[in-house]
């Protein structure tokens, strides 16, 4: 069975799924996503983590396979959400000795979600449990991204179960490690989780890195994603950027358009921003691209351009649910231009205009709103905003 080696101790015991659409019935996985669990083989053996409920066979025959006969001591739970506690109930009905470690948030959504259990080891930050040669030191995380979430630090190996922080979407196909995979794609989809599931919690994420950055820390053990090996330092750092929102030079416009005024708008927008030098430009059609892609793209860009035509007194609806996700997460360090079209009492451009009052980005002038199709005169003023964005990126 296809359990894999990490280190002396460690083996990866966690399983594909390339059948789920959506993640969290939310965000597309058109290249999947890996359920991440580990086993600690040592004079005591060390579960971390479990896999969704619907590959628990799977997984069972993985962790079998490797035990070879043996039973498992600890179960450790680095985090509750079900794509990773989904096998919790049916390794207890296996293995109904196995002790259960988590803190007491942990065990609070434990006896939630899957009812009461005897064996619970209750650990605080900075605990230590001792397997033999390997011992696990634990780092209260909370909202890294729901309340009870921790990190396992494996001394003798340096290496950090993470849970979710640092994982992202994508199958691990052949290899597992940061250097056995094309990382590139990794990086992106690792940002596409970030910023649609942890990014409102950026505050909590850089607490916790900078509580972190005392560990000699070797390998890096996600819930998703490769396990990094070679270069953990690039995935640290990265999600110290991503938490700091340090954005890149670059510009993003998103436009919601019906018959095509407002796309072109977008248009020539986008060779205002090209005069002005600007060489990342990236325009989506909010109707067409899924949110989590554009929510990614805005995260690293420092330019936002967004527009969209009236729809029923208010602004087009797939733009409404995309401004209602940044009013909830309110990353920083952005600016934003703002274009629109309507042909009697309007509605988008005065929404953009409230938005941008509550998410407190830099409007950068002129602010556009077009009657029925833009004339020379608008495709100008739309070059000029182009320019004064490419300006202040
Ligand atoms: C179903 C529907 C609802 C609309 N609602 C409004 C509205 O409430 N107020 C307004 O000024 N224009 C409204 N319009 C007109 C469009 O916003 C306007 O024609 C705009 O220029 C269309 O831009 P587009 O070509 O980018 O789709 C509506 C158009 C449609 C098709
Ligand atoms: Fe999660
Ligand atoms: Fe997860």
């Amino acid at each position: 069975m296809d359990f894999k080696k990490i280190n002396n101790n460690i083996y990866w015991i966690g399983v594909n799924d390339r059948e789920t659409y959506l993640f969290e019935n939310l965000w597309p996985l058109p290249q999947g996503v890996a359920y991440n669990s580990y086993a600690i083989i040592d004079k005591k053996i060390a579960i971390i983590d479990t896999v969704k409920g619907s590959y628990e066979s799977l997984y069972f025959d993985k962790l079998k396979s490797l035990l070879n006969g043996k039973k498992p001591d600890y179960l450790v739970i680095n985090h509750m959400e079900p794509d990773h506690s989904g096998s919790i109930k049916r390794l207890i009905d296996i293995y109904p000795e196995i002790t259960i470690v988590g803190n007491q948030k942990t065990v609070e959504f434990l006896k939630g979600f899957y009812g009461d259990f005897k064996n619970i080891h209750v650990v605080k930050e900075g605990d230590v449990l001792e397997l033999g040669d390997c011992e696990l030191e634990f780092y209260l995380t909370p909202m890294v991204h729901w309340p009870e979430t921790m990190m396992s630090y494996e001394k003798k190996s340096k290496t950090l179960f993470s849970g979710d922080a640092f994982g992202g979407f994508g199958t691990l196909d052949g290899g597992i490690f940061d250097d056995e995979l094309n990382i590139d794609f990794y990086e992106y989809e690792t940002l596409r989780y970030y910023s649609n599931i942890v990014g409102k919690y950026a505050q909590m994420v850089v607490a916790a890195v900078s509580r972190l950055s005392k560990l000699d820390i070797k390998t890096i053990c996600a819930t998703h994603g490769p396990i990094y090996r070679t270069n953990p330092a690039k995935i640290v750092q990265d999600y110290i950027k991503w938490s700091n929102y340090q954005t890149e030079k670059g510009v993003v416009i998103v436009y919601g358009s019906m018959y095509g005024n407002t796309k072109m708008m977008a248009e020539a927008i986008s060779k205002g921003l090209k005069d002005s030098g600007i060489k990342d430009i990236i325009i989506h059609d909010v109707s067409k691209t899924h949110l989590s892609y554009i929510i990614a793209d805005i995260w690293k860009y420092k330019g936002v351009i967004l527009g969209s035509c009236a729809y029923n007194q208010k602004i087009f609806p797939p733009m409404e649910q995309l401004l209602s996700f940044y009013e909830n997460a309110k990353p920083k360090n952005h600016v934003l231009g703002i274009f629109g079209s309507y042909s009697w009492s309007g509605g988008a451009v005065s929404r953009l205009k409230e938005f941008s009052q509550k998410i407190g980005w830099e409007v950068v002038e002129p602010v556009i709103e077009v009657r029925h199709s833009p004339r020379e005169v608008d495709i100008d003023e739309c070059i000029k905003l182009g320019i004064e964005v490419g300006k202040r990126i």
